[in-house]
């Protein structure tokens, strides 16, 4: 006979049990959540129907009810509910006040007549509502049912950024705000909108129609992977108004999510200097157009828009003071259109090939005294943050901005791994972490073979989630200049809006974690959690990478003993696996994988993950020969 103990034993596992089935599929992870002690009494829990009142209990929260009133009305056909606590209906509680003081932190209360949101201050509102979105079901005719649960959650950092290039390739307004959701959801509030590089120049200038009338269209694009094979001789192009700029700002400020403009100097600069051939060191001299320029661009010769990939040395001149007028004004407009605190200029691969040449440029480092062109770039740098500064900016540039003296007020972008990143912070500047080693999402996110085009490298979702942005090198004083962390979306091979959103995500759901939540790392639960936020991106009508399912497979051969074991391994969650032997096509119907297994004969093996009867990843093959 059990004991009272052992009795006791059994209920609490039961419960523990239980409260590990209720774990909700969050993302970013929240710091706590609990499930009240009332659960059990109200196992229906919250219920949002056409009564139920979404209430801003400050004046200065009706955004972010409207917000979740047009989510519900999108996502669940809900028509609007009404505003006024009713009777009858129950309520959402949207109110400021929370115990902690950091920013964009909130609590969330479901219980069965109320679910209560409380922020730090509007941005922590939001969280909250992003939060209750993701306990809501991912189709849009089941009951909105939500479970009594506490959450009490707040941001590690208080920069949580993702890069978009819109140079390489160009996406319409729509689709910047079709991304800007996505950030949105994922709880971030940076995007770092890469606007100006050699292959075209994207925001209207109102002085200087030419950037984008001429720098916003190329001649053609090169065709494959760097140096291509052809030239499309296609034009390509486009630009944001200085309207739609404004309209999108405003879409994603109501979104909390600040816009930092990036106008790239002093190199990445082909497009611009197409325009104003003047802005170059050797304004006569024809672009250089590696491999294959387009029929249009070799018989014209001249200044081009870049239709090639890489680094080019045709930058802006240093020793020519109009060249600085003019970026002064181009500053002027964006600063005016931007409340973004920082102000990228970009400083990357600045080749100084052109100014190790150029008369003005050297003179330049004559008067100056200067080292070297390093000490140069490192002048025109500071010349350019003591303008950005008078506005009451701040400057922020790719780590090469340390080269030849960093500019006093400086915050640095560490790209090329973190060592730069270590270097500000030791220098007491602030520093956003976006090595490429981590973060790039322009890297393949799977086995090159059963991914589209990439530039390359190796990036798996796992490898992102274990991105740790404060190096153990750094004092606890000077990683507190760790503000931050960002990926970035180069888009040399990301031509259509369904492949910005297939190398983003799941990817994204990785860097905002590590962004957002604070504490122990777990592969496992945040698989699990991905395996759901799958169905969410589907809901929500994105385009995520499946790669994390797709099947690895290893092969181990004993020929003494005619015998070969096969194992299957994924990046996903409690995968269900099923293969064929015989070369045909895996489906739900094939043998479902178990484990290691032994094969006697030679075979090919097809190995794929499905999930709710479909399957998701690819399917992969190993033949084996006994
Ligand atoms: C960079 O990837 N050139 C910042
Ligand atoms: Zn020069």
């Amino acid at each position: 006979m059990k004991s009272a103990f052992q009795v006791f034993l059994v209920l609490v596992q039961l419960a523990v049990a239980q409260i590990a089935f209720a774990q909700p599929a969050i993302l970013p992870k929240p710091g706590k959540i609990t499930v009240p002690v009332s659960a059990g009494a109200s196992p229906d829990g919250f219920v949002i129907t056409p009564q139920t009142a979404v209430v801003a209990a400050d004046r200065s929260l009706q955004s972010e009810a409207d917000f979740l009133n047009s989510y519900l009305q999108k996502q669940y056909s809900l028509q609007r509910p009404r505003l006024k606590k009713g009777k009858q209906g129950n309520t959402i509680l949207l109110s400021l006040g929370n115990a902690s003081t950091v920013s964009g932190a909130y609590t969330l209360e479901a219980g069965a007549r109320e679910i209560k949101i409380s922020g730090t201050d509007a941005a922590g509102v939001f969280y909250g509502i992003q939060t209750l979105i993701q306990l809501l079901p991912t189709d849009s005719s089941s009951t909105l049912k939500v479970a009594p649960i506490f959450v009490q959650d707040e941001p590690r950092f208080q920069y949580r950024g993702m890069m978009l290039d819109v140079s390489r390739h160009f996406f319409p307004a729509e689709f910047v705000k079709k991304y800007i959701d996505l950030l949105a959801f994922h709880k971030m509030n940076r995007l770092h909108w890469h606007l100006t590089d050699d292959q075209g120049w994207r925001i209207e200038i109102k002085k200087y129609p030419q950037l984008t009338a001429v720098g916003g269209w190329r001649n053609g694009t090169i065709i494959g992977n760097y140096p291509g094979s052809g030239n499309t001789n296609q034009r390509y192009g486009g630009f944001y108004t200085q309207a739609e700029v404004k309209d999108i700002i405003e879409y994603a400020a109501k979104r909390h999510i600040t816009i930092v403009p990036e106008i790239e100097m002093p190199g990445h600069a082909s497009a611009a200097i197409a325009a104003f051939p003047s802005l170059s060191c050797f304004p006569e001299e024809a672009s250089f157009i590696n491999k294959y320029p387009s029929d249009l661009s070799k018989s014209k010769g001249g200044k081009q828009v870049q239709e090639t990939w890489g680094v080019h040395n045709d930058v802006y001149c240093a020793g020519n003071e109009a060249v600085f007028g003019m970026m002064e004004d181009v500053l002027t407009e964006v600063i005016n259109l931007f409340p973004s605190s920082y102000i990228h200029i970009g400083g990357d691969e600045c080749p100084k090939e052109n100014w190790k040449k150029c008369p003005r440029c050297q003179q330049r480092i004559k008067d100056l005294k200067l080292k070297d062109e390093h000490e140069l770039q490192s002048y025109f740098v500071q010349r350019i943050e003591k303008f950005i500064n008078s506005k009451g900016r701040v400057l922020i540039g790719w780590d090469e901005i340390l080269e030849g003296g960093l500019a006093p007020n400086a915050a640095v972008m560490s790209w090329r791994g973190e060592a730069g990143g270590i270097e500000a912070a030791k220098q007491r500047h602030d520093v956003i972490m976006t090595p490429n080693s981590y973060v790039y999402f322009d890297h393949f996110q799977g086995k090159p073979a059963l991914e589209p085009m990439a530039i390359g490298g190796y990036l798996t979702l796992q490898k992102v989630y274990s991105y740790e942005p404060i190096p153990a090198v750094l004092t606890a004083e000077e990683a507190k200049h760790i503000k931050g962390v960002q990926a970035n979306v180069w888009t040399e091979y990301i031509a259509s809006t369904d492949k910005v959103e297939y190398m983003s995500l799941p990817r994204m759901a990785a860097i905002a974690e590590v962004a957002w939540t604070t504490g122990p790392k777990d592969w496992n639960d945040f698989s699990r959690r991905i395996d759901v936020q799958q169905d969410r991106y589907l809901f929500w009508n994105y385009t995520a990478a499946q790669s994390a399912y797709n099947v690895k497979q290893s092969v181990q051969i004993d020929s003494d003993a005619g015998r070969a074991t096969v194992s299957f391994t994924t990046d996903s969650f409690e995968p269900e696996i099923h293969y064929t032997l015989d070369g045909s096509e895996p489906g739900v119907q094939s043998t479902l994988y178990k484990k290691p297994f032994d094969v006697r004969r030679s075979v090919t093996v097809k190995a794929a993950c499905f999930k709710n009867g479909k399957q998701v990843g690819k399917t992969t093959l190993q033949q084996i020969v006994l």
